[in-house]
């Protein structure tokens, strides 16, 4: 038997009720704070994704599918979403007229990670972007609208973490007391980060080793050393956000799994989860559309972990779990060849009318397909047999009050429909 592939998995019907309402409180806040949805392809060139999120980071260095194609093209499976929108917004020159766009999109993502709790090969991420506003309000406002997305969900307890990761002028100077800092810790490093140190130091805070974890607890901050520019705009995203009454924790050591970020960064926090605390991340990258042959505007974006806020809204019974799953509005229960025909025709009209209907294709007897109808939980049966059809008359049966009216043969349609009301 041909199972599914390691880390990726299906959604079952059972499930997919709850991902639709996340999908739906998603798509009406996002319209709520006027985005638009923009749906982009699952397979882009490989260099998109290297030259965005960044060589030496663990989704390009050991994450992304990458493979050649017929032609020799290399080719990777989107491991996020923000580089693939930066290219459509280049690309079509979204930024002609107005460089301001709000754009979402919801969808699957591939990255090659060890599967555990809370963490798929394939996951789903609902993604949020902003083009062209460099204010400091918009970031407070993108924390807000997670914010009100749990709210609205009915999850309280999380914990919003922020940091700035600075701009290009005050960065280099914190990378370079950084650098200076993991030389006088290189022993503890894992092997990884000691090779990082030198390139990409930012990375090292990063680091889920423990040995790492350790070295860096009290690592400079790189709050300290921001510029004025940076600094004031940190301090109106949090004055914003107290404003606002939402609640965050300053987290220096947050820099994010991708290089695009400067400025304000910010990850949801969970206890829920286990290990994969993080339910959504983002921040601003003002100089990636620059850097990918755009004009230079400012961006920001979060994305939100699907599979990671199903699990908890699962965990915590969010759509009752006492509750029966809906049946059909009516169960057509036909005797007899004659009466299949009959009622299949019948079924195809009901649902062009928006009735629900189940129908029993096998030859079984009146009282197992009753039993059948109320283990579907069926709210109505439609019983189509030999002596109905012969008289011209069908019975439709309320399995809650078990009242039942004949409904004629002429006009079946409309009578349900009037008697469904
Ligand atoms: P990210 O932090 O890499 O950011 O991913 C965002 C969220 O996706 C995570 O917080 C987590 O909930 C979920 N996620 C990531 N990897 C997995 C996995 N293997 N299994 C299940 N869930 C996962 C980004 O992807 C950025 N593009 C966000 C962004 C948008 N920044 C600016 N705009």
């Amino acid at each position: 038997m041909i199972q599914n592939i390691r880390g990726f998995r299906d959604i079952l019907p059972e499930d997919t009720k709850l991902w639709q309402k996340i999908e739906k409180i998603a798509s009406e806040l996002f319209k709520d704070f006027g985005f638009k949805e923009i749906r982009i392809p699952i397979i882009e060139k490989s260099d998109l994704f290297v030259r965005s999120i960044g060589q030496t980071t663990d989704i390009v260095e050991k994450e992304m599918y990458t493979f050649e194609d017929r032609k020799g093209d290399k080719l990777t499976l989107r491991p996020e979403a923000t580089a693939s929108i930066v290219r459509s917004y280049i690309q079509y020159k979204m930024y002609a007229v107005n460089p301001i766009k709000k754009l979402y999109t919801i969808g699957p993502m591939f990255r090659r990670e060890r599967p555990q709790k809370g963490r798929f090969r394939q996951f789903y991420q609902i993604n949020a972007e902003v083009f062209g506003i460099s204010s400091p309000y918009i970031d407070a406002q993108l924390i807000l609208m997670l914010n009100e997305f749990f709210k609205r969900l009915g999850i309280r307890e999380l914990n919003a973490h922020i940091n700035s990761l600075g701009c290009f002028d005050c960065r280099p100077v914190f990378q370079k007391v950084l650098k200076k800092f993991l030389g006088s810790k290189k022993d503890m490093l894992c092997s990884n980060c000691k090779t990082r140190m030198q390139e990409n130091p930012l990375r090292t805070l990063d680091c889920k080793a423990l040995s790492c974890k350790k070295a860096l607890y009290d690592a400079p901050s790189i709050l300290n050393l921001l510029c004025d520019e940076c600094s004031n705009h940190f301090n109106t995203v949090k004055e914003t956000l107290d404003k606002q009454n939402i609640n965050y924790i300053v987290d220096k050591n947050l820099v994010r799994g991708l290089d695009y970020y400067s400025r304000t960064a910010f990850e949801i926090h969970t206890n829920l989860l286990g290990a994969q605390s993080a339910v959504a991340g983002g921040g601003r990258y003002d100089a990636l559309i620059k850097e990918l042959g755009g004009p230079e505007i400012p961006a920001i974006g979060f994305a939100i972990g699907f599979d990671r806020l199903a699990e908890i809204l699962a965990e915590m019974g969010a759509l009752g779990q006492t509750t029966k799953i809906q049946g059909p509005d009516i169960f057509i229960i036909s005797i007899g060849k004659k009466s299949l025909e009959t009622g299949y025709f019948l079924s195809v009209e009901l649902n062009l009318q928006k009735i629900k209907t189940e129908i029993n294709f096998d030859k079984k007897s009146l009282k197992s397909l009753m039993k059948k109808a109320d283990k579907l939980n069926a709210t109505y049966v439609l019983i189509i047999g030999h002596k109905n059809l012969e008289t011209n008359g069908f019975i439709l049966r309320n399995m809650n009050t078990k009242e039942q009216i004949t409904i004629s043969r002429e006009n079946t349609v409309k009578e349900i429909l009037e008697h469904l009301k």
